[in-house]
């Protein structure tokens, strides 16, 4: 070890090795606490060839290498298996491009967090599409890594559909992609395309040239209250048909309700015994869109009650019942976490098989999550047998038409799940495609590989 440190440091410098247990060991636990590794060494490289140089050294001294931003990652990708590795963390990569008024686009460090890209576009009078709850920590290459998505999707995708470029670092030190972020370029492979959900198997991000959209500073956001699952899917497709500048249609399931509600002290702001599910939607324009939300809802026979706010502190109060859920369920313990999606015709279906199982093999099933994607997050707290809960979840999501992972990515977590959704063929191409850019297996191994 000490001659792979001495190396690290004459690449990256002193201070930029970490060795002190107390120091890396919470670069070793992931943001739930349920997955906690070795850390031989946490490396913090300045520049692309910085990084460029450990992973050299690395690869040439047969260590493993997580490649770790913000570390709110949910399926133990993020922190080192229970072998020795090195954490290689893009957190001093936080370069920030001019905002490109004409483009539409800024070039940004990996390392820079999602609040701050949002901040940084707003200053240049443009807004960020993607958003999420763990904003101020995940970064914008941890964010491309692990295709994420968050609230504002169904309005403008996920981190797939925002990256216009991206430069990488491969296992053997090489370069590769483009910061120029031209909006057509057709000569081949597309490095953005093959390493937005890569998560950091293929290439470590280094820096990423993303897409900007305007700044629709007037937000109408509105929490009801439905009968039913299939009442919240009815009231999703009005609104779809029914009103321009739709910018989230969130879930929370009353289950969900009573932890994060009990965990802000509050009471929810509608709803009572008839609910059976809650919807947070949110319209966001240049205009004031508040009668235009106020008109879409008012006549849907599936609204009991209805709660709207617009911009400022009211705003915050009610989005609070759904941005905070994630951090209600950890305050009560280690959560398993199955980030599936469905058609969204087939929740029902999908939420039913969600109880069975639990029935089966116990739990306490916490289910809130993105409508309009049919992206539940089937969160369990006390799980009883968790093999068999996630077998029996992820079973169904791929037999409904789903799959095993929206937004979260595969990670460890669902490595014995991949072939609910890709054939052996497409798991021996995948790992083809992996073996050419990483012969050596630097990169994440454990992390989307198929056992
Ligand atoms: P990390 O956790 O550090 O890493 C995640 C994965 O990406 C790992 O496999 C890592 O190896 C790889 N990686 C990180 N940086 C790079 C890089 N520069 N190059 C190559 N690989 C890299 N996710 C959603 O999609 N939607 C949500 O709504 C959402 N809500 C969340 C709410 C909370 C409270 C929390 C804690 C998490 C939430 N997440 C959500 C999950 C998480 O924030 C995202 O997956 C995020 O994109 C991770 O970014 P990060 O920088 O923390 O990455
Ligand atoms: C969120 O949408 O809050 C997270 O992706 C869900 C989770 O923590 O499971
Ligand atoms: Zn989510």
């Amino acid at each position: 070890v000490t001659a792979l440190a001495d190396l690290l440091v004459a690449i990256v410098g002193p201070d930029h090795v970490l060795d002190d247990a107390d120091v890396t060991a919470s670069y070793a636990r992931d943001w739930t606490g349920r997955f906690v590794g070795e850390a031989l060494l946490v490396v913090r490289p300045g520049s692309t060839a910085e990084v460029a140089g450990v992973l050299r050294a690395c690869t040439d001294a047969g260590v493993p290498v997580v490649p770790q931003g913000g570390n709110t990652g949910l399926v133990g990708g993020s922190v080192p298996r229970r072998q020795p590795m090195v954490v290689l963390s893009t957190s001093r990569l936080t370069a920030r491009g001019d905002v490109d008024a004409g483009a539409a686009q800024v070039t940004l460090g990996a390392g820079v967090t999602m609040a701050d890209w949002r901040r940084h576009a707003q200053a240049g009078g443009f807004d960020a599409p993607v958003d999420f709850a763990s904003r101020d920590s995940a970064t914008v290459g941890g964010a491309v890594a692990t295709n994420a998505g968050g609230s504002r999707v169904v309005r403008f995708g996920t981190m797939r559909a925002q990256v216009a470029g991206l430069t990488a670092v491969l296992a053997d030190g090489s370069s590769i992609g483009s910061l120029a972020g031209l909006p057509k370029e057709t000569v081949g492979v597309h490095w953005p395309s093959l390493l937005a959900g890569s998560e950091g198997t293929l290439g470590v991000i280094t820096a990423v040239r993303l897409k900007l959209v305007p700044w629709y500073r007037h937000t109408a956001t509105a929490m009801v209250a439905t009968g039913s699952l299939a009442d919240a899917v009815a009231v999703l497709a009005a609104l779809r048909s029914n009103v321009a500048n739709l910018d989230a249609v969130e879930l929370i399931l009353p289950e969900a309700m009573a932890v994060v509600a009990a965990h802000l002290g509050a009471t929810p702001p509608v709803g009572d015994e008839r609910t059976g599910a809650y919807v947070v939607v949110e319209l966001a324009d240049h205009e004031d869109p508040t009668d235009a939300l106020m008109a879409a809802l008012a006549d849907l026979p599936q609204i009991h009650d209805a709660a709207v706010t617009t911009e400022g502190p009211a705003r915050e109060r009610l989005v609070a019942f759904r941005d905070r859920i994630t951090e209600s369920i950890s305050a009560q313990g280690v959560p398993l976490k199955l980030d599936v999606a469905v058609p969204v015709g087939a929740l029902d279906e999908l939420m039913a098989a969600v109880r069975a199982a639990l029935a089966a093999h116990g739990g306490r099933v916490v289910p809130f999550g993105h409508l309009a994607e049919g992206n539940v997050h089937v969160n369990i707290l006390d799980p009883g047998d968790p093999d068999l809960l996630a077998r029996d979840i992820l079973g169904a999501a791929s037999a409904l038409g789903g799959t095993i992972s929206a937004e979260h990515g595969g990670g460890l977590a669902k490595s014995k799940y991949l072939h609910l959704v890709r054939t052996p063929a497409e798991l021996a191409a995948a790992a083809a495609l992996r073996h050419a850019l990483d012969p050596t297996g630097t990169l994440n191994p454990g992390v989307l590989t198929a056992t």
